[in-house]
Order: C-alpha cells, then sequence, then structure tokens
C-alpha cells in the first residue's frame, strides 16, 4: 500500500463510484472528471520540486524521476492519469529524453498494470492504452523508438508540412506512425492540435504531460481545464543561467493576464511529497 493520505477534497461528489476499488482505495479517494462537450477536458500532469523546477537539465537526468526522487506514489497518480486519459500528449524534447518509454499507465507504474487495464475496461474505453501523441514542428523524432513499433499503442506525431517532409526523406514513404500535418512554420496553433485529435480520434480527455516549451503554448491559449502537480520536497536553484524551467516555460504574464486555479484536493506522503490538483 502506498498509503497516500487525503489532506483535503473539494473536488464534488461524483454520480457513482468511478475509480474501481483498489485504485480508489490507493489513491484514498475517487477521481472524476467534468467533461465539456465543446472541446476535450485538458488535464496537466508535472512534478516539481520546492524552488518550482521540473527539469534538471542535466543530459541523463533531466527526466521528473530526478524531480520526483523515484517517488511510487507520483508514479501510481501518473498512471492512474494516463489510465483515464483518451490521450497523452509531450514535446519533442519529452520524447528523446525517454529512451525506449511508452506513455501507457502500466509502463510509468507496473505494479498496476492489470488495475490500470480493469479501468479502462470498467469505463468502457475503446483500447487498453490511450492514444500517444509526440509533437515537433520540425519533424526530429526518432521512429525507430519503441513506441512507434509497439503495435499494441496508437501513436501519432503532430508536425508541419516541414517536419513531415523531414520524416519522409529519413524514413521514406512508409511511416511507422500516423504523422499528421497541421498549418505553422514550426510552431502549431494548440486549438488545430486539440480539434484534430477530438475529430478524428474522438479524444474527451486529453492529458497534457508537457514539456514545459510545450506545455506553455497551451497556456497562452488557456487551453487548460486541471492542473496536477506533485511538489517534490527538495531544492535544487535555476543554476546561474537559469536554463532549468517551471512547467510554465518562456510564459511571462502580466499581473493581471495571471492563470489563477481553484484548490480542488491536497494529498500527501509520509516522505513529504504533496499531491495538489487545480481548476484553472
Ligand atoms: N518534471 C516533470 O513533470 C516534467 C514533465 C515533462 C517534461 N519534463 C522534462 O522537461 C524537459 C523537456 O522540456 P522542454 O520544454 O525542453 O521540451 P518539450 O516541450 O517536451 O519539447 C520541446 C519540443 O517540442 C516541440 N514543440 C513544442 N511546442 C510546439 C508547438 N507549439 N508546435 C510544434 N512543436 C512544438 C518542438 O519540437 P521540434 O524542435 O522537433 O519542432 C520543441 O523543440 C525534459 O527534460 C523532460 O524530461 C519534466
Amino acid at each position: 500500500m502506498l498509503e497516500i493520505r487525503t489532506l483535503y477534497d473539494g473536488s464534488g461528489v461524483p454520480p457513482s463510484h468511478c475509480l474501481t476499488k483498489i485504485l480508489r482505495e490507493t489513491y484514498n479517494g475517487d477521481l472524476f472528471f467534468s467533461e465539456s462537450s465543446k472541446r476535450p477536458l485538458i488535464f496537466g500532469n508535472f512534478v516539481q520540486t520546492l524552488d518550482g523546477i521540473v527539469s534538471l537539465k542535466i543530459p541523463g537526468k533531466s527526466g521528473g524521476v530526478e524531480i520526483s526522487g523515484r517517488n511510487e506514489a507520483d508514479a501510481f497518480i501518473m498512471g492512474l492519469l494516463r489510465a483515464y486519459a483518451d490521450a497523452v500528449m509531450f514535446g519533442e524534447d519529452t520524447f528523446r529524453n525517454a529512451p525506449g518509454h511508452v506513455w501507457t499507465a502500466g509502463c510509468v507504474y507496473p505494479p498496476f498494470e492489470k488495475e490500470f487495464h480493469a479501468f479502462r475496461r470498467h469505463v468502457g474505453k475503446g483500447s487498453l492504452h490511450p492514444l500517444n501523441v509526440v509533437v515537433s514542428g520540425r519533424g526530429h523524432v526518432d521512429l525507430d523508438e519503441p513506441l512507434f513499433r509497439n503495435k499494441e499503442i496508437h501513436s501519432l506525431v503532430l508536425t508541419t508540412e516541414q517536419g513531415a517532409a523531414r520524416l519522409h526523406q529519413k524514413y521514406g514513404a512508409t511511416l511507422p506512425a500516423t504523422a499528421h500535418v497541421l498549418p505553422g512554420d514550426t510552431a502549431l496553433d494548440p486549438s488545430d492540435m486539440v480539434a484534430l485529435l477530438q475529430a478524428e480520434y474522438g479524444v474527451t480527455l486529453l492529458l497534457h504531460e508537457g514539456g514545459p516549451t510545450l506545455f506553455s503554448f497551451f497556456l497562452r491559449q488557456s487551453l487548460l481545464d486541471e492542473l496536477f502537480l506533485t511538489m517534490a520536497p527538495q531544492i535544487v536553484g535555476r543554476s546561474r543561467m537559469g536554463e532549468r524551467p517551471a512547467f510554465s516555460g518562456s510564459l511571462g504574464l502580466p499581473p493581471e493576464q495571471a492563470i489563477w486555479g481553484t484548490l480542488l484536493s491536497v494529498k500527501w506522503i509520509k516522505s513529504g511529497h504533496l499531491f495538489l490538483r487545480y481548476r484553472v
């Protein structure tokens, strides 16, 4: 048992139990999302240090595990969110920094793989895994990565025309991944990405796993409904050049445009990690 404890839960009462019994007990409470019909509900998930850093930007040590300290409860919650999602989205840099990884619930928290699958069946998801969506404007995606060879996981690349041309040049006409071309020179418009996922893949719950560069595009367009934020009780500093990012990347809003949140829940474990959920 992970011994996650709930300090506060203001997320409301679901009409009936949403999570299966074992997931509810492990999460120490239920979890549900109020979906809107207009566009997919978008929820982000990050782990940060007490001083707000999400990546150390040290080769081989720049991912979330160094930030969370390989915390099991954090991995469980990541898995739970992936199990809930129709699609999980991430930028090319996050993809490149996690060789061999696939964005499934079981990959991030293997002890609960069967429970996550059972949950997806229970809520009527059409597949055992969320659609994995890699975003790369320039098309620098390594299609030889296991993600694109895995027949159980539906994956796709969102890119520009220039990016698709680069992928075709490198991998030929038959791409192992479905590459979708959207308008844009190098940067895609988040609303185009969301509209495509909704129209062509029926996505209603979209999990955004960053990184900061991609996430900041969504924040700029207010395309975020909820944020799951793990606070890891460590301080690492921004470094002299300030290159260690917060989850908001290069966003720099004036106070009158700040994105305020409403606290939905607070959980904790004895290691001192806090698990915060906000509606934004
Ligand atoms: N602690 C956490 O919770 C957490 C979560 C996620 C990531 N991370 C870490 O954060 C680091 C990566 O962050 P990052 O900000 O450098 O990278 P990122 O956002 O994952 O990826 C940046 C790349 O994604 C593509 N991209 C982003 N926005 C785009 C847009 N609007 N249109 C088209 N393409 C777009 C571009 O790829 P192209 O250059 O190919 O066009 C860009 O260079 C990694 O070390 C990762 O492990 C930590």
